[in-house]
């Protein structure tokens, strides 16, 4: 289909997913849909991106309420691969971005990319899209991803879509469903935060420590809020800054409870060498 599609000159569009679909997803949907057609969306929960004691096992799958949704959204072709198809029993081929692979979320999730950007590889290869759609709300992941793309002369354009959120400001994700009520209200601290970032940020604070002790101190303030890092860090080394000077990304990953959440603050210079900075929150 997709040789076919690509010597009709059409515009072939990927949403890879991993089911239990929210309006974060449907954005990238959304997105896709107007730039692409056909549009081919996939539902994989990836098992060889989840570490051994992460939640496999009960991530939260929705298979038929998803396919209703893709339909109604104008999906053109759902791919929902079971496990054998995607890793035969001779499996034994990875790709693994090195260096950025191994930080932040690398570091508190080991094989976790690895496991993400062999899955996106082969999914690039088995649909052979023009553009492969991802949201910002991962940025690492899209950050490695296009890498990965770069490095391997994918032919596919890797488009970064925004972060869209609840009316109060926490970000959608498939994981919220795991928070109770108390810990769901504690989680738009992640928000909170980052909007204090924002606005030091706007009054013309540069220094990384400045901002991170803000942070924190936002963070600190919520009891069911749990650190795992709060990093500023170069939009594209991923490395920690010192001051705010180019294109960064605020990383925030917090634990409440058991559940893992992260969520980000990207912030780019209005226009080469001019102080005043763009927000993406
Ligand atoms: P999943 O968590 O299902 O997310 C699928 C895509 O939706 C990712 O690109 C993710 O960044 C994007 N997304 C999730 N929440 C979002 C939000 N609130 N706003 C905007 N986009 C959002 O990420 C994965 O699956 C997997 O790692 C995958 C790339 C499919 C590989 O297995």
């Amino acid at each position: 289909m997709a040789r076919q599609g690509r010597a009709e000159g059409r515009i072939i569009g990927l949403v890879p997913t991993m089911g239990a679909l929210h309006e974060g997803h449907l954005s990238l949907i959304a997105r896709a849909k107007k730039e692409c057609s056909p549009l081919i969306a996939s539902i994989f929960v990836n098992p060889k991106q989840f570490g051994p004691k992460e939640d496999f096992a009960k991530y939260p799958r929705a298979f038929e309420s998803d396919s209703e949704k893709l339909k109604q959204a104008g999906v053109d072709v759902l791919f929902a691969p079971d496990d054998a198809e995607i890793y035969p029993k001779e499996f034994s081929t990875y790709v693994q971005v090195e260096g950025l692979s191994e930080k932040l979320e690398g570091r508190s999730r080991p094989g976790h990319f690895r496991g993400v950007t062999t899955v996106v590889m082969k999914l690039l290869q088995i649909v052979q899209p023009h553009h492969a759609y991802f949201g910002r709300k991962d940025a690492q992941q899209a950050r490695l991803i296009t890498q990965m793309a770069r490095d391997l002369n994918v032919d596919a354009e890797i488009v970064v879509c925004p972060i869209v959120r609840e009316s109060d400001g926490l970000a959608l994700s498939s994981r919220n469903v795991y928070l109770n009520p108390e810990e769901r209200k504690s989680a738009t601290v992640l928000h909170r935060a980052l909007e204090v970032a924002k606005e030091e940020l706007a009054s013309g604070v540069r220094d990384a420590l400045q901002l991170k002790d803000a942070i924190q101190r936002k963070l600190g303030a919520e009891r069911l809020a749990r650190v795992d890092y709060a990093e500023i860090v170069d939009a594209e080394s991923f490395e920690p800054v010192v001051r705010v000077s180019k294109a960064c990304y605020v990383l925030l990953a917090v634990f409440f409870g058991k559940t893992r959440l992260i969520d980000n603050l990207y912030v780019e210079p209005k226009a080469p060498d001019v102080d005043e900075l763009v927000f993406h929150l």
